[in-house]
């Protein structure tokens, strides 16, 4: 019998008892941010330029010989490589966004469309509740889509056969009158042990063979991005629920 070990993460304060740094200090610290961000950004450039150059040539390599194994090797890891430079390229520097209003639904669907043969191969049953009665926000709405890719993409890689996944949505009122849809993208796989929940979305913390461990903090800083939050909260062994709640779009 698997054991409610509940925990949460949501990684949106500092911790507790750390005196808040000085506007300058904050300051200091975002420009520093920021410089590796671009430092990163370039040195991701130039990697991926040099990837292209080898991989263009293991290919035309292993088309001449195709019993050299050694090739595929080195294949399937630049291949990794090239995933790994990419995602962090998207982390450093992610492009303008560019915001519009955005029905989540209509992103919530086709993300499930996108994903539809992995789904369909582990014959996992999608249970919709799209509760919200106004599902728009300000968003933009490619980034929308890759957070929810990446959500469900997990969700899926987390569940055996026959798992459900449920997509739920509602709005909800806070204290001040300001409405909030909520997001909540569910699924009845591994589940996800206590001590990990904290880590989950740190650049490159993963526990898959071949994962790269920054779908979650691309996740995170799209979410942010929206002044949104999400969060984790799982049942070791059991079932894995992702809540990202982002500020309803007036009107
Ligand atoms: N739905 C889920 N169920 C169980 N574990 C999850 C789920 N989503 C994320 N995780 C855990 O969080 C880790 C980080 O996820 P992510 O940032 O997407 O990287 P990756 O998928 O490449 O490992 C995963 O390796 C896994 O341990
Ligand atoms: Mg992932």
């Amino acid at each position: 019998m698997p054991t409610a070990s509940k925990a949460t993460s949501d990684l949106k304060s500092p911790a507790a008892g750390n005196p808040a740094p000085a506007a300058a200090e904050k300051m200091e610290r975002l420009d520093r941010l920021a410089n590796l961000g671009v430092l990163s950004a370039g040195l991701a450039h130039e990697i991926k330029n040099g990837m292209v150059a080898i991989q263009t040539f293991v290919d035309l390599l292993l088309e001449k010989n195709q019993d050299a194994e050694l090739g595929y090797i080195v294949q399937h890891e630049l291949k990794r490589i090239n995933a790994i430079v990419s995602q962090m390229l998207q982390i450093a520097a992610p492009g303008p966004a560019s915001f519009q209003t955005v029905h989540i639904h209509q992103v919530l669907d086709h993300s499930l469309r996108l994903l539809r043969p992995p789904i369909s191969a582990k014959m996992i049953t999608v249970e919709k509740n799209y509760r919200a009665d106004a599902d728009t926000v300000r968003g933009d709405d490619a980034q929308l889509q890759q957070t929810f890719m990446n959500l469900l993409l997990n969700a899926v890689e987390a569940m055996g056969p026959n798992g459900t996944l449920t997509l739920g949505t509602e709005i909800s009122a806070g204290d001040d009158g300001a409405r909030t849809l909520q997001i909540q993208i569910q699924d009845t796989g591994t589940g996800i042990a206590p001590e990990n929940v904290a880590r989950l979305f740190e650049p490159f913390f993963t526990t898959k063979k071949n994962g790269t461990g920054l779908g979650l903090a691309i996740c995170h800083r799209i979410i942010h991005g929206h002044q949104g939050t999400i969060r984790a909260q799982s049942q070791a062994g059991k079932s894995t629920t992702f809540s990202i709640s982002l500020p309803a779009a007036a009107g």
